[in-house]
């Protein structure tokens, strides 16, 4: 019994994810943590929407709604959708909350007093028109290395290339179209990361054989080019504002923190806000304050986000030389693509999450998300792929089998768990093939690979249907009746198993399994390899009902339209 932190990247305001976004962060986080809760753990899945910085404001100004009005919509709009995937989160904030504006301030002054923040004059762009500094993408304007002529001020769209605003081509103001654009020299809060390069250097070298590879070689090449000091002030409305007792120039003239020196922080801040709601029962800072001994954290996140925390958000804690809890596990992801193509946001193209489940109950996705997930590569989305997917492992491996023992069952033995004969050689010979695939999904599901963790669940899956077919209870019902219920006895018991290993994937089926059999105990608690061995939890007697079928088989024709409405190839 340990206790468990668990993060998962902060998915950005603006919008709702796509398929892309949810399986490199928040639905493994969301499998793990149900796992290890299964397991009788203290978990604690913290996750939050990042709030701050110019594409929410950008976004705001396009629905011509004022930001925090803005922000309060689309948080609410993302909750229901993960709610809509079961996504079991502790907290789910905000990073405006006041909680991150208090811990935001705090770590700023710290660093300050450490010697890590210098105030330096920059140039920056200004728009008379627009009466502003122009962050970021507030300017528009043509890439100098490829000539794209959307390139943003923070980074070209087309060739992904870091830009600073005064980099483009003739530039324009993102809100009024202005080209009147000046260079002016304003003040900004530089955070020294330089002088933290062989600090930040010894933690990760101390700390990154626990991580994935793909984790601490992306670690490993940001160190090599070296840790630059950079701006983590802008002169937005919208954001944590430089507190005023420290920067009191800086202070009146508005500036705030830069959305990527806030947003990390919000780990920590939505757990506090997670505290504040409960302030009797709930310690915010057991999590995070000195808890390295006793708490194991692990974060989740896609490729691009590996930089910010291995290195960049790790400088900020130690720089802060307080003993705040450091990450143990940095679990990252490859990308998700839409045939081969990039999933896209800005472009619409691909699947979102909200239309995922309007087509079809979170299970299916889950499911084939997690068997899909991109862990060693890349991997690809089609709904040739998933329709597939789904028909073969859900709708005929689980969900056939389920339906088939229960109606069986009920039509030849009545609606209670059937007595029938003693458990012979296939019995013995299937619990030892169940604790040896159940040893193997916890294997795999401790070591984050959660593909072969759910190759693991879907052999357990399978394994139920070979002892079927070489059982054949509708034929040895006719000799041997005896013989038959205790074919059926034990293929419910793997049912009752089934629901229990299947719950950190397909939640609500799991639950659809365990209640079609009346027991004392609901509760989906983790069985140990000699329960599973034994295939013995349901007793002789328990009533059941059969549940309705589990899993849809996806035609031809859903494929047809699938495809249609969003684009295949
Ligand atoms: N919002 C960022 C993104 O979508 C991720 C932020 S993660 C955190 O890429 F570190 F800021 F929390
Ligand atoms: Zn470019």
């Amino acid at each position: 019994m340990a206790r468990h932190l668990i993060t998962s990247a902060l998915p950005y305001i603006n919008g709702i994810k796509h398929l892309g976004n949810m399986v490199g962060s928040m639905l493994p986080a969301d499998v793990y943590s149900r796992y290890l809760r299964q397991r009788g753990h203290d978990v604690l899945y913290i996750c939050a929407t990042d709030e701050h910085g110019t594409p929410a404001e950008l976004a705001a100004k396009e629905r011509g709604l004022p930001v925090a009005e803005f922000c309060a919509q689309a948080h609410d709009a993302q909750k229901a959708v993960y709610d809509g995937f079961e996504l079991a989160f502790d907290h789910f904030g905000r990073s405006s909350s006041q909680e991150n504006v208090e811990i935001t301030q705090h770590f700023a002054r710290k660093l300050n007093e450490n010697g890590f923040i210098e105030e330096r004059a920059i140039r920056q762009v200004y728009s008379p028109a627009d009466g502003r500094f122009l962050p970021d993408r507030y300017v528009e304007g043509t890439c100098p290395h490829c000539g794209y002529d959307k390139a943003r001020g923070d980074q070209c769209e087309n060739c992904t290339r870091v830009l600073d605003p005064t980099d483009l081509l003739n530039p324009r103001s993102a809100i009024s179209g202005s080209t009147e654009l000046e260079v002016r020299e304003t003040k900004h809060l530089f955070l020294l990361q330089s002088k933290l390069q062989h600090e930040v250097e010894a933690w990760v070298a101390a700390h990154e054989d626990q991580w994935p590879q793909l984790s601490s070689s992306i670690a490993r090449k940001w160190l090599t080019e070296g840790l630059h000091d950079r701006a983590i002030t802008r002169d937005l409305d919208w954001g944590v504002p430089v507190p005023a007792d420290t920067w009191p120039e800086l202070a009146a003239e508005g500036k705030v923190f830069y959305v990527w020196f806030d947003a990390p922080i919000e780990y920590l801040g939505s757990t506090k806000e997670w505290a504040d709601q409960d302030p009797e029962n709930r310690d915010w800072k057991s999590w995070w304050w000195e808890a390295d001994d006793t708490v194991r954290y692990t974060e989740f996140m896609a490729k691009d986000n590996v930089p910010f925390h291995t290195v960049m958000f790790p400088a900020t804690q130690l720089g802060v030389r307080e003993p705040w809890k450091k990450v143990d596990v940095v679990k990252a992801f490859n990308w998700l693509t839409y045939y081969g193509g990039k999933f896209s946001t800005s472009q619409k193209r691909g699947v979102f999450t909200d239309q995922a489940l309007e087509i079809l109950p979170a299970d299916y996705w889950r499911y084939f998300l997690i068997a899909n997930a991109p862990e060693s590569d890349d991997s690809s989305f089609t709904w040739e792929h998933f329709t597939a997917t789904v028909n073969k492992d859900l709708a005929d491996t689980l969900g056939n089998f389920v339906n088939r023992v229960l109606s069986f069952s009920k039509k030849r033995f009545g609606e209670e768990v059937p007595a029938g004969a003693e458990a012979g050689e296939a019995e013995v010979k299937l619990g030892e093939q169940i604790a040896g695939l159940l040893a193997e999904y916890e294997t795999q599901m401790e070591a984050l690979q959660f593909r072969k963790a759910a190759a693991a669940l879907r052999a357990l899956w399978s394994a139920g249907n070979s002892y079927l077919e070489e059982k054949a209870p509708w034929l040895e019902i006719k000799t041997d009746k005896d013989g038959a219920a205790l074919t059926l006895r034990t293929a419910m018991n793997l049912i009752h198993l089934y629901a229990i290993v299947s719950e950190p994937f397909i939640p609500a089926s799991s639950r659809a399994m365990r209640q079609a059999f009346e027991l004392a105990d609901d509760t989906a608690a983790w069985v140990s390899a000699d329960e599973a061995r034994a295939l013995a939890f349901l007793p002789v007697g328990t009533p059941f009902t059969v549940p309705p079928v589990l899993f849809a088989k996806l035609t031809d024709d859903d494929l047809a339209a699938y495809k249609e409405r969003f684009g295949g190839e």
